[in-house]
């Protein structure tokens, strides 16, 4: 979850390597750096927190050279300080690394057994050593890096430059994302398209197990045993996209309000709105002949899936496995040749959900993705990729991803339930029409955001809070639980309605405010007799439901937020807009840094 950069160019670097790291921040923010090689030198510069103060720290004291490295980090070993933050050094060797070497304790211990100090606590710092030790053995730079690489176990992506070479370049990568830039006599690394996009959009992205010797004229690629491999050079979609905020203060409050925008984009992909159905493109499987589909995913995108399984049953009759990715990967589930495969990623490079991915491949069941970044890792193990078209997605809150994996879902949905046969040409264009009135509702939901800033005042005072939702509202209740905690640092819950009695409802006193997501539907009747029970024992009650279910809601709730009626296909996409204003406003008030919370990082490309 951290973020590297590596240039060789005709102009200073350092300012350049800057710029990648801000489009990179998104992927860790405890500390940041930059090395290097100014005639013959090697110089860095590193500070804790956030790149502001390393863009300050450079300001002090200017870089030079053509060549160097950066990075934006997320900790896994040591406490995020200047000590600790990349690059790291060792003799003549220069290094930055996103991953976890999981043998770094015992590489550590032979290194310092030969007589190689340590100055941080990083797993990292092993590699600088293990490159100078081969070094000192006699290897020249490049041998001295693929020695050093076959040693390491874990997940790993890796710039590394050398004192006295000013053209040349190491990258590696196994597990964690890295892609080669290709400009006019200059060459760039990066941990995605999105950090080189100012400086070129022709990528090529590297396979695990590769491992890249460049310089300004020159781009070798090799496997982890030695031999040349060709990796495809293509235009990066990822330079199409402005990454700015806008008007916005944040980038996930512009990211919740272009949702009416992304998920048009996003249905008109899947369905043909003037045929009235879901469009028919290639997929890697039959809905028609498979008896189970499996989906996995980590976060809000497995609440995503969570929602698809009531879509997917109750209206295709497909059955639906869903698990936790962290789960899936070591659950050994039978698979076999009458099931489907599923994962949805926003990044497409969770380390869980990719390993839950590969178990399937290797138990030959297809694989479909669902991910906003195509080119992603995910994206090109899959055997069909399914784009949510969300454009980048900055802040770590996940928002309009989610709703756009919704979209995809549930238009696929609809694509199975009319190849199983389970749906008639007419309720397939009902439906198909209904999802097309989701931008529609989805922009007169965001006309309630100033109501909703006020009740996220009555919840910026309180450390708990219950959501409660039943059917495709649970996982909302879950999400709108998840949304909150990892951004405002509220304590949160997300429950099944029915379960309160199980449990929960010893957690009901006035200090307790209850979130209740709750459209008027068949079984809205059971979710107010819920809300009772709550108002029996002093709880408060923000509900949101639709014209319909706050006539009929016969308690009295701290707040109502009345979303318009809606048909019930659309209702989860549109109720997840609300709760995410919720949460966004509430870390607002809370004068947490919404789009970077503590402890998180965009993309989790780590166990
Ligand atoms: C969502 O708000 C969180 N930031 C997090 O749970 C995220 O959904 C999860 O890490 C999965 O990420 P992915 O979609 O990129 O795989």
């Amino acid at each position: 979850m951290c973020g590297i950069v590596g240039i060789i160019g005709h102009t200073p670097v350092a300012p350049l390597i800057v710029d990648a790291l801000k489009r990179l921040e998104y992927r860790g923010y405890d500390s940041a750096g930059v090395a290097t090689i100014e005639g013959g030198a090697l110089d860095r510069r590193r500070a804790e927190g956030k790149l502001v103060n390393l863009e300050q720290r450079i300001g002090e004291a200017p870089l030079g050279g053509l060549i160097g490295i950066g990075h934006t980090r997320w900790a896994t070993h040591g406490v995020p300080n200047e000590t600790n933050a990349h690059p790291h050094f060792s003799r003549d060797v220069a290094i930055v690394h996103n991953g976890i070497i999981e043998n770094f304790a015992e590489l550590r211990d032979e290194l310092a057994a030969d007589g190689y100090e340590f100055a941080s606590q990083t797993d990292t710092e092993v590699v600088a050593h293990l490159i100078a030790r081969e070094i000192d053995r006699g290897a020249a730079p490049v041998d001295a890096a693929h020695k050093a690489l076959s040693r390491l176990e874990g997940a790993f992506a890796l710039a590394i430059m050398f004192r006295g070479d000013d053209d040349l370049l190491i990258g590696a990568r196994n597990g964690p994302p890295l892609a080669v830039g290709h400009g006019d006599g200059e060459m760039f690394l990066g941990s995605d398209a999105i950090a080189l996009a100012p400086f070129t959009d022709s990528i090529t992205y590297l396979e695990d197990g590769d491992w890249v010797v460049i310089r300004r004229k020159e781009l070798r690629i090799f496997d982890m045993a030695g031999n040349p491999v060709e990796r495809a050079r293509q235009k990066s979609v990822g330079t199409s996209y402005l990454v700015d905020k806008g008007n916005h203060r944040h980038f996930m409050q512009k990211e919740i309000f272009e949702q009416p925008e992304v998920i048009s984009h996003t249905l008109a992909h899947y369905l043909d709105f003037s045929a009235g159905t879901a469009r028919d493109m290639a997929m890697p499987f039959d809905f028609a002949n498979m008896d189970r589909l499996a989906i996995s995913a980590c976060g809000t995108a497995y609440l995503a899936g969570l929602i698809s399984k009531y879509w997917f049953e109750r209206i295709a009759r497909l059955p639906v496995d869903i698990d936790i990715a962290s789960e899936f990967r070591y659950r050994e589930a039978p698979m076999n040749g009458r099931m489907g495969a599923m994962f949805i990623s926003q990044s497409g490079e969770t380390a869980d959900t990719l390993a839950s991915l590969r178990y399937c491949r290797d138990n030959n069941v297809p694989i479909a993705s669902i991910v906003n970044v195509p080119e992603s890792t995910i994206g090109r193990e899959s055997n069909g990729v399914f784009p949510t078209l969300a454009g980048p997605e900055i802040g770590v809150a996940s928002t309009k991803a989610f709703t756009c994996q919704l979209s995809v879902l549930a238009s696929l949905a609809v694509r199975a339930a009319r190849q199983r046969g389970h749906i008639s040409a007419e309720r397939e264009k009902t439906l198909v029409r209904e999802l097309s009135e989701a931008p529609r509702f989805a922009s007169q939901v965001l006309h309630l955001d100033d109501q909703i800033e006020k009740v996220a005042r009555e919840l910026s005072q309180v450390r708990h809070v219950l959501y409660l939702g039943r059917d495709t509202n649970f996982p909302l209740a879950m999400e709108g639980a998840l949304k909150l905690k990892e951004i405002s640092y509220i304590h949160a819950e997300g429950y099944a309605a029915g379960e309160l009695k199980h449990g929960p409802i010893a957690l009901i006193d006035e200090t307790m405010p209850v979130i209740v997501i709750a459209p008027h539907d068949r079984i809205f009747e059971k979710t107010v007799s819920n809300m009772q029970e709550v108002a029996a024992r002093g709880g408060r009650i923000i509900l949101i439901t639709d014209k319909r279910g706050a006539d009929k809601a016969t308690v009295d709730t701290l707040e109502t937020i009345v979303l318009p009626d809606m048909p019930e296909i659309i209702a989860p996409i549109i109720y997840a807009l609300p709760i995410q204003m919720l949460a966004y406003h509430t870390a607002v008030h809370m004068g947490t840094d919404v789009d970077q919370p503590r402890n998180l990082a965009k993309s989790v490309t780590v166990e």
